[in-house]
């Protein structure tokens, strides 16, 4: 395609985003005003490696409580992990405080260039591009895996994710326009959320397949190309659920800035990654194997056996807390863990 095309392709994606743009609580409608550079940032944080459907609640519940990035930057940081879990990849959270903390330093302005954004804590070339033409309409090129499938579909690119990255990039940079970006890039994302989706595309309601490649191929969802998969590795592990008198249980908060790291959790033996003793159960006494539950990472599953006390001997037990078994669903434990819980409450007998 040349440049005269380029900009065809984007008036009729642009037209398309006129008439169907999803109606989602972080947006402005096709053509107004951008929305608050705040909710901007924070949906896309949110949105990275989770659905637009899971997003909704909890983008709710955070504007609820932190309407404003200064209220959010002056937020315990326990709450805010707390009100994260289960939404996944707890470095964005860590990241969200810090960056809020940064802003809010700044005056409570987020600066309005993809180069000041993307040095933000935690702000990728994706979530400065997505903010930088969101909030700021500033011409960025915004590519996600949505824009990479739509791009990779419309050049049929034959190389496979992830050589084909800088190919995609020179291509979605050629069809950005310079006006509208940020409706741009929203339609790319809607396109291939909606229509352009990875098994079944629907091809007859597209606004851009007439000059799309992939379709003349007749064959568009082979694309993006596919590398040969490698298997997950898979890691075992142990977690370790101490009750007391059938109302308490006793939780950790896990260290650092890892996998989880700063998550309310069950003690554990580090899942292999350990052999500094702290691998040993917290105390000494009869545990009880209660099953496995297994729980996919983005590199690797994790099979996590829960073992149960529910004996006297609790002296050992020292950096920790007893939870009350009646809250536990505001504890704010991570999903494999909140899948642990469950397991040693339908696990009742007796130790
Ligand atoms: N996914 C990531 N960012 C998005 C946005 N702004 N709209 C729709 N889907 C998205």
């Amino acid at each position: 395609m040349d440049a005269s095309s380029d900009i065809a392709l984007a008036a009729l994606l642009l037209d398309w985003y006129d008439q169907h743009a999803r109606d989602l609580p972080w947006r402005a409608p096709p053509g107004a005003p951008a929305p608050d550079p705040y909710w901007v940032w924070l949906s896309e944080v949110m949105l990275q490696q989770t659905t637009v459907a899971a997003v909704k609640d909890y983008f709710a519940r955070f504007t609820a409580r932190w309407p404003t990035v200064e209220v959010l930057a002056s937020a315990d940081d326990a709450d805010v992990m707390a009100a994260w879990a289960g939404l996944g990849y707890y470095a964005r959270a860590r990241n969200l405080l810090a960056c809020a903390r940064e802003v809010a330093a700044r005056g409570g302005g987020f600066p309005d260039t993809e180069a000041e954004l993307r040095a933000l804590p935690g702000l990728g070339a994706y979530t400065a591009a997505a903010v930088a033409a969101i909030a700021f309409g500033r011409r960025a090129v915004v590519v996600d895996a949505n824009v990479e499938r739509v791009v990779s579909r419309l050049f049929a690119i034959e190389e496979p994710l992830p050589g084909s990255r800088p190919a995609i990039r020179a291509r979605a940079d050629a069809i950005t326009p310079d006006h509208r970006a940020g409706d741009f890039a929203q339609a790319m994302m809607d396109l291939g959320s909606t229509i352009c989706t990875s098994r079944a595309p629907r091809c007859l309601l597209c606004p851009i397949a007439g000059p799309c490649a992939g379709r003349q191929t007749g064959d568009p969802a082979r694309f993006p190309v596919k590398a040969a998969k490698q298997a997950k590795a898979v890691r075992q592990g142990r977690a370790f659920w101490i009750e007391r008198d059938g109302r308490e249980v006793w939780l950790v908060r896990r260290k650092g800035s890892g996998l989880l790291g700063g998550m309310r959790a069950l003690p554990d033996d580090g899942w292999a990654a350990r052999t500094d003793g702290s691998e040993q159960p917290p105390v000494t006494g009869a545990w009880v194997d209660a099953g496995k539950v297994v729980h996919a990472f983005t590199h690797f599953a994790l099979e996590l056996t829960l073992t149960i006390y529910r004996g006297e001997n609790l002296s050992g037990l020292s950096d920790g807390e007893w939870w009350p078994l009646d809250r536990l669903d505001e504890a704010g434990l991570p999903t494999v863990f909140a899948k642990a819980a469950r397991l040693a409450l339908a696990h009742k007998e007796p130790a």
